[in-house]
C-alpha cells in the first residue's frame, strides 16, 4: 500500500487500484483528498498492471461534499474541477463505491466516475441549495444527463438526497452491493474489465436531456412548485437556471453558466448566512461544561402530563421515533379529545403519504392514555405540559416527586416560568429541567432546553441527546422570563404594538416582517396563537386593544377574526375596526398618529431583538450568539438566509446598531432603547458577535 497523501492510500488488488480516502468525520474534499485523488488516478492510468480503479471511503461515509471550512479562505491547489476532469478523462474504468452519503462535491466526484455501486442504505444528493449555493463542480450539468431533468430539478431545489434504491431506478447507481462494499466494488470492476465496457462519459450523454427539450413548461412548473416554500431564497432559482443551461447549451457552455452563477452565490450574503448557520446548528450541540463522556440516563419510557395541543404534539414526537408514551389527563373527556386529535393528525399524514397506513396504528399503539399520575412511576422522563400557571405546575411537580422513580428526568414544557422555582418544590432539583417545545411540537424543529441552577450535567446531556433522537435541534439556555426565544420576541411585540398606536397599520407592520422573510407578521402570529391566552372575560377591563378585541369575540383565527378578518380558508384581510381601536387608544394616550416610514418600522421591530440578544449573552443565559440564531431560525421563522438576529447584526455592523439604538433612545422610551453594555463594548472594539 502506498500513502499518496495523509488522507489517501493507493493499493493494487489483482489488477484493480483502490484509492482509499480517510478524512474524518465525513471525508470532505479537503486539499489532501483532492491531491490524493489526482495523483492516485494519474498513477493508476500510468501503471500497466492496473486495469480499473475503485474509489472507496473509510469511516462512516463516502465523500459528503466540499470542505465547507475551506470556503472562506478559498481552496488550495489542485482545484476540484481539475481533479474531476482527470477522472472524467480516465482511460480505464473508474468506479465509485458508495456508503453513507455521497453529497454535493461527493456526488459530483461519483458523477465523474464511469460507474457507481452502493450499499442499499446509501444516500445520494446535491444539498448545496441548503448552503445558499449550487453544485459547482459539474453537478448541475451531469446529474440531469443521468437521472433526467425533472428528477434533477427536484434534487437540486430541495437538496433532499435519494436512497440508493431510488438511485438505481433513476440510473444514478449501477449496482446495489450486498455484503462487503469494497469486495462488491472489486467484483464489479473485474466484471467490467473481463467483459470489456464502453467508457462513455456522462458529459457526452444527451438522451435524457432530449426528452426535456420536448417539455418546455418543465421549468415554469418547477418554479411554481417551489415558489411558496423557497420565498426569498436566491439559490433555488440559480439551481434551476443551471439545469436550464444543461438542457439548452452544449456541456462546456453549461459548465461556464454553472461556474458564473456559483460564484455569484458564493460571494453573496445569503450563502454566507446559510453556511454560518450550518455550523451554528452543529455548535449548539456542544456544551463546554458537559463533556462528551458525561453519563446519560437511558430514556425508554416517557410520560406526558396534559393532552392539549402541546402535550399531544410532544407525545407524537416520541411515538414518531418509537418511544412509548403514557399521557396523563384529569378527565376522560379531555383525554379522549387529546387522543382523538393525535389520531386525526396521523390519519392526515397517512392520507398525504407522509407515513404509511400501518404507521397510524403502530404509533397510536405507543401512546397510552391514563387518568392516574401513578402510571408515570416507571417512566424515565416525564414532561409536564399543562397551562402556564405556577401554582398548578408546583402542585404537579410536588406529586410527581412522590411518584417518579429515582433518577427519572422531570421536565416542564413551560415557555416562560422559572424552572428553579418549580424545581424547588421537589426533593431532587438536580433532575428537573425545562424542555420548551414549540407549537406544533411534532413539527417544529426547535427545543429550548432550560437548565435550572441545580440541574445535573447528566440530565442536560440526556435532554440534548433525546432532542437529537426525536429529530429536533436543541439549544441549551438558562432561566429568565421567556428564556431566549420569547424574551426576545417580547421586545418585537412591544414595538409592534407601539407602532400600531403611533399610526402604522397592522397589516403594513406584518407585511414588512413578511417581506423581510418571516413566515408571518407579529399580528398574524398573535391571531394564530389566539388573542385570549391569559385573558379572562370576567376580569377583562378593555384596557388594551387586545382585550377589546377579545371582548368583541375577535379572539384570533379560531373565531374567524382577531387583528384581521379571516375567510373560510383562513385567508386574512385587514380589519378597519382594528385601526379604529388603535386610533381611539392613541387619542386617549395623547399620541398623535403619523405616517411612519418602512425603514423606521423595520428598525424598531428588529433592533430591540438584537439588543435583547446582547443582554442575554451578557447575562450568560445563552452560551453563544449563534445559539440565539438557531433559536430564532428554528423556533420563530427568522429567514435562514439572513442567519438569525445576531448574524444579521454583524452584517449591519455593530457600531451602526449601537448608533441607531441611541438615536431611537434620544426620541423617547429611554430605558427600552438603552444599548446593552455588552453590545457597546463589542462595537467599540470593532468586534462582532461570534
Ligand atoms: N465540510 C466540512 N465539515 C463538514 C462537512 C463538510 N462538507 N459536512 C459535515 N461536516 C462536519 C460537521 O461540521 C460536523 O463537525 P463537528 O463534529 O465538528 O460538529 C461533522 O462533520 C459531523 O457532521 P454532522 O454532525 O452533521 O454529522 P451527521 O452524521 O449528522 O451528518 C452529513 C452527516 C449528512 C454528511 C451532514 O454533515 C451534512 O449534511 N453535511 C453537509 C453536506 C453538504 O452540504 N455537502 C455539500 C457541500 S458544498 C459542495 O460540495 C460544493 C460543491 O458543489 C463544489
Amino acid at each position: 500500500m502506498v500513502q499518496i497523501t495523509s488522507v489517501v492510500d493507493y493499493e493494487v488488488q489483482q489488477g484493480v487500484a483502490v484509492l482509499s480516502l480517510d478524512n474524518p468525520p465525513v471525508n470532505a474534499l479537503s486539499q489532501g483528498v483532492r491531491q490524493g485523488l489526482k495523483e492516485g488516478v494519474a498513477r493508476a492510468m500510468a501503471d500497466a498492471a492496473v486495469q480499473a480503479v475503485v474509489i472507496y471511503c473509510r469511516g462512516r461515509t463516502f465523500i459528503a461534499g466540499a470542505d465547507i471550512t475551506e470556503f472562506a479562505s478559498g481552496p488550495a491547489e489542485p482545484g476540484l474541477h481539475q481533479v474531476l476532469e482527470d477522472m472524467d478523462n480516465a482511460t480505464k474504468p473508474v468506479i465509485a463505491a458508495i456508503h453513507g452519503t455521497a453529497l454535493g462535491g461527493g456526488l459530483e466526484t461519483a458523477l465523474c466516475c464511469h460507474f457507481r455501486v452502493a450499499v442499499a442504505g446509501a444516500k445520494l444528493g446535491l444539498p448545496e441549495v441548503n448552503l445558499g449555493l449550487l453544485p459547482g463542480a459539474g453537478g448541475t450539468q451531469r446529474l440531469p444527463r443521468v437521472v433526467g431533468v425533472e428528477k434533477a430539478l427536484e434534487m437540486v431545489t430541495t437538496g433532499v438526497p435519494i436512497s440508493a434504491v431510488e438511485a438505481l431506478d433513476a440510473g444514478l447507481v449501477d449496482r446495489i452491493v450486498e455484503g462487503d462494499l469494497l469486495e462488491g466494488a472489486l467484483v464489479f470492476a473485474r466484471e467490467k474489465v473481463a467483459h470489456g465496457c464502453e467508457l462513455k462519459r456522462i458529459r457526452d450523454r444527451d438522451e435524457k436531456l432530449q426528452s426535456a427539450r420536448n417539455k418546455p413548461g418543465i421549468f415554469a412548473e418547477c418554479r411554481a412548485a417551489i415558489a411558496a416554500k423557497k420565498r426569498g431564497f436566491l439559490a433555488p432559482e440559480y439551481n434551476i437556471r443551471c439545469i436550464e443551461a444543461a438542457v439548452k447549451l452544449p456541456f462546456d457552455e453549461g459548465m461556464k453558466t454553472e461556474g458564473k452563477l456559483f460564484m455569484e452565490l458564493m460571494t453573496g450574503p445569503q450563502a454566507a448566512a446559510q453556511q454560518y448557520f450550518f455550523f451554528a446548528e452543529r455548535q449548539a450541540a456542544k456544551i463546554p461544561e458537559v463533556p462528551r463522556d458525561t453519563a446519560e440516563i437511558p430514556i425508554e419510557k416517557v410520560g406526558v402530563i396534559g393532552s392539549g395541543t402541546m402535550g399531544g404534539g410532544i407525545a407524537m414526537s416520541m411515538a414518531n421515533v418509537g418511544i412509548p408514551v403514557t399521557m396523563v389527563e384529569i378527565t376522560s373527556a379531555a383525554l379522549e379529545r387529546g387522543l382523538g386529535v393525535i389520531r386525526k393528525n396521523y390519519e392526515n399524514s397517512a392520507r398525504k403519504g407522509r407515513i404509511g397506513e400501518g404507521d397510524v396504528e403502530h404509533r397510536m399503539g405507543l401512546i397510552r392514555g391514563s387518568l392516574d399520575m401513578n402510571d408515570l412511576a416507571q417512566c424515565d422522563l416525564v414532561i409536564e405540559a399543562v397551562f402556564e400557571d405556577m401554582a398548578v405546575k408546583k402542585d404537579i411537580f410536588t406529586r410527581l416527586d412522590a411518584i417518579a422513580k429515582p433518577g427519572a428526568v422531570l421536565a416542564s414544557n413551560t415557555s416562560a416560568l422559572d424552572i428553579n422555582e418549580i424545581a424547588a418544590v421537589t426533593s431532587r432539583p438536580e433532575s428537573v429541567i425545562g424542555l420548551h417545545f414549540f407549537s406544533p411540537a411534532n413539527v417544529m424543529k426547535l427545543l429550548e432546553v432550560v437548565r435550572g441552577e441545580k440541574t445535573s450535567k447528566e440530565v442536560i446531556k440526556t435532554s440534548m441527546s433525546l432532542a437529537r433522537r426525536i429529530r429536533k435541534t436543541a439549544v441549551l439556555v438558562g432561566v429568565c422570563h421567556g428564556f431566549v426565544g420569547n424574551r426576545i420576541l417580547f421586545m418585537r411585540q412591544y414595538q409592534a404594538e407601539k407602532l400600531a398606536l403611533e399610526g402604522a397599520p397592522v397589516h403594513r407592520i406584518d407585511k414588512l416582517l413578511y417581506d423581510f422573510g418571516f413566515p408571518m407578521g407579529a399580528f398574524q402570529m398573535s391571531d394564530l396563537a389566539g388573542l385570549d391566552i391569559g385573558w379572562n372575560r370576567e376580569t377583562s377591563k378593555g384596557a388594551t386593544v387586545r382585550e377589546r378585541l377579545c371582548e368583541m369575540d375577535r379572539r384570533g383565527q379560531k373565531t374567524g377574526a382577531g387583528f384581521y378578518d379571516y375567510d373560510e380558508n383562513r385567508k386574512p384581510t385587514p380589519a378597519p375596526v382594528v385601526q379604529e381601536l388603535y386610533a381611539e387608544f392613541a387619542t386617549r394616550a395623547g399620541i398623535t398618529q403619523r405616517e411612519i416610514a418602512d425603514e423606521e418600522i423595520l428598525e424598531r421591530l428588529l433592533l430591540p431583538m438584537i439588543n435583547e440578544g446582547a443582554k442575554i449573552l451578557d447575562e450568560g443565559v445563552a452560551i453563544r450568539a449563534s445559539d440565539i440564531d438557531v433559536v430564532y431560525v428554528y423556533g420563530y421563522g427568522w429567514p435562514v438566509y439572513r442567519g438569525g438576529p445576531m448574524h444579521y447584526a454583524n452584517t449591519l455592523g455593530l457600531d451602526r446598531v449601537v448608533e441607531k439604538l441611541r438615536a431611537y433612545q434620544r426620541s423617547g422610551d429611554s430605558d427600552f432603547w438603552e444599548p446593552s453594555r455588552y453590545l457597546v463594548d463589542l462595537a467599540e472594539k470593532g468586534g462582532r458577535f461570534s
